[in-house]
């Protein structure tokens, strides 16, 4: 018997964020029977949408005032009750791609879209606690009761996140009532693959596709607002006491920051050499509603075909306004004097962008995830790989679809209904069952170790005295290799002795290496991923031996330890924040 009655996962996005949800029950009947938000409240308005923007609006005194659609317009109501009224809040949009790459996370700071500062992880728990409260208010105005502890809690990151920012989710939603136990990690593409899995499956077995052939091998890629995100898997055959198919994940998971925002920011980038960087910092920092709804027009425009003319609307009142203030040349002149010239007319309150610009804005992201898909796809162990699967928002972009097509002749192309969706629904799936037979490791883990010199082995210059002996020191001691497939649930044992007599509690660091042949921890490519700590149970003068178990196989790298002797179990801490 599961301890729980529901999952819940949320989805946060770079652009757009949601939640979905399942009952145990409703699982063993219907795995796809999964309810989600359809309907956004964006003030005036109910938005038909299952993601809402990924953007919250707190007060003065830090306060959840709204998020998502309802945030922009709220926040936008008050630009109109007069501009110091904005003057007191905080409005925090796109914020995920802080956490890309970035393993110092421990004081993080975000910036508004007026500049003022907040504690990122501050930010991001309230974002979670606002999503997690409405998922509750719904449940509950639907008739249901449910108890916070009978809900399983799944968080999605993509694949390619570092430790640190798996970990830093994890404690935010910690912040935001998510008890620890409660919550599972789940990576993007994966939640992706297996919700189109479910759904390929669920169909009459007359429309079964490639998908749902046991031992089909294929590409997931996920294209989102902030990452393309890729992870290759192989449908392994139901087992003999499951009536799911399980995944293998075939190699590591491999993605860049080329999502569809970037496109958004190129636009952006001839903006501000036409207004003027000063002009666009003031525009965010008075008006920061209409700087936001300027993004909101060019997520309209980019969704259509390019034409020979492309529209968009243009906050000329306001500019004309900051132009004013500042003194500067009219919209016009600015225009005239820009590179763009030949490329951008004013009609009205719109510019009018030529084909050849338009297509520009998209370019260098398309061509990216063009190549990152290519390269992937000559890597050896999966050169035989032919189905790629689009899922994610930015697969609907027509450019990138007809891009990757041409690049990938050969290969065949399958965008599943609503791959926007697959993310958010396909983590509800991965909440209830794993499906994950084994993944793939990304990085080299190890410890630092020290061995008596040996002149075959260790490299002269490495020599060291220590006492009486010639030691060799900083040897990479490995854990899991890079490319080392590694089932899910699998432990690796470590034993470590104290050092002392009375040592009540042991430090470990842990070091992580992009290469699968490293040999010292001092190389390039390796360092201190991060230190645990493990409390050495009723301390005495006797050395105690502490075993200790690593979990890699997982979405996020686990250990527990016991103490050998007396086989208690000893608390442990793993901080890679
Ligand atoms: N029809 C379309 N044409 C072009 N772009 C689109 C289209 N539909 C969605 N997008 C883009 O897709 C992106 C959003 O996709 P999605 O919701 O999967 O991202 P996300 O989950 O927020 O981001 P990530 O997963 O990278 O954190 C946005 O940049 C949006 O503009
Ligand atoms: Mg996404």
């Amino acid at each position: 018997m599961s301890d729980y009655l529901m999952v819940a996962s949320i989805d946060f996005g770079t652009a757009y964020s949601g939640y979905a949800f399942s009952l145990t029950t409703d699982f063993k009947r219907d795995p796809l029977l999964i309810h989600s938000n359809q309907n956004w409240n964006a003030g005036n308005a109910q938005l038909m949408s299952l993601k809402t923007p990924t953007c919250i609006l707190l007060d003065k005194d830090r306060e959840i005032k709204s998020f998502g659609y309802e945030a922009e317009s709220e926040y936008s109501q008050l630009a109109e009750e007069g501009t110091d009224k904005q003057e007191d809040y905080y409005f925090f949009y796109r914020f995920k791609m802080i956490l890309y790459d970035n393993e110092k996370l421990k004081h993080q700071i975000l910036n508004d879209v007026t500049g003022k500062t907040l504690a990122a992880s501050e930010v991001f728990a309230k974002f979670i606690k606002a999503l997690k409260g409405h998922l509750l208010t719904q449940f509950i105005d639907r008739g249901k009761a449910i108890e916070p502890h009978e809900i399983r809690w799944v968080l999605t990151v993509p694949t390619i996140w570092t430790d640190a920012s798996k970990q830093f989710m994890r404690e935010c939603a910690h912040q935001a009532g998510i008890d620890d136990n409660k919550l599972v990690i789940a990576l993007e593409p994966e939640a992706a693959s297996i919700f189109c899995l479910f759904q390929e499956n669920s169909r009459a077995s007359n429309e079964r596709s490639l998908l749902n052939r046991t031992g089909q091998k294929y590409m997931i890629i996920d294209l989102g607002g902030g990452t393309a995100d890729i992870t290759i898997h192989e449908r392994l055959p139901e087992g003999v006491d499951c009536e799911y198919p399980s995944l293998k994940e075939l190699h590591h998971a491999i993605g860049d920051d080329c999502g569809g925002t970037q496109v958004d920011n190129a636009f952006m980038e001839v903006l501000r050499e036409i207004l003027g960087q000063k002009l666009v910092k003031l525009m965010k920092k008075k008006q920061p509603s209409t700087y936001l709804e300027l993004l909101r027009e060019f997520e309209t425009v980019k969704r259509r075909e390019i034409k020979q003319k492309n529209y968009i609307r243009i906050p000329f009142v306001t500019i004309n306004e900051l132009i004013e203030e500042l003194g500067q040349d009219d919209i016009d002149n600015k225009i005239k004097m820009s590179k763009y010239k030949n490329q951008i007319k004013r009609n009205r309150e719109k510019f009018c962008i030529d084909a050849e610009l338009m297509k520009s804005f998209f370019g260098p992201t398309t061509d990216r995830i063009v190549s990152l898909v290519k390269e992937t796809s000559k890597i050896k162990a999966i050169r035989d790989v032919s189905l790629f699967v689009l899922v994610g928002g930015f697969s609907e972009c027509k450019h990138v679809i007809r891009a990757l097509k041409e690049a990938l002749p050969n290969k065949t192309f399958i965008i599943p209904d609503d791959p926007g969706l697959s993310v958010l629904k396909g983590a509800v799936i991965f909440g209830h069952k794993s499906i994950i037979e084994s993944r793939v490791m990304m990085n080299s883990y190890g410890t630092k170790v020290f061995e008596p010199f040996d002149p075959d082995v260790h490299e002269m210059s490495r020599r060291k005295r220590a006492g009486g002996r010639f030691i060799c020191p900083k040897i990479f001691d490995f854990i899991v290799k890079k490319n080392e497939s590694v089932p899910v649930g699998t432990t690796i044992k470590r034993e470590y002795l104290t050092d002392e007599p009375q040592q009540c509690y042991m430090d470990l660091t842990m070091y992580k290496s992009d290469s699968e042949y490293t040999e010292y921890t001092d190389e390039e490519g390796c360092y201190r991923v991060c230190k645990a700590t493990i409390d050495i149970p009723n301390p005495s003068d006797e050395q105690r031996t502490v075993e200790v178990e690593y979990f890699f196989g997982d979405t996020e790298i686990r250990m527990t330890a016991v103490e050998t002797d007396s086989g208690e179990s000893c608390n442990t801490v793993l901080k890679f924040i």
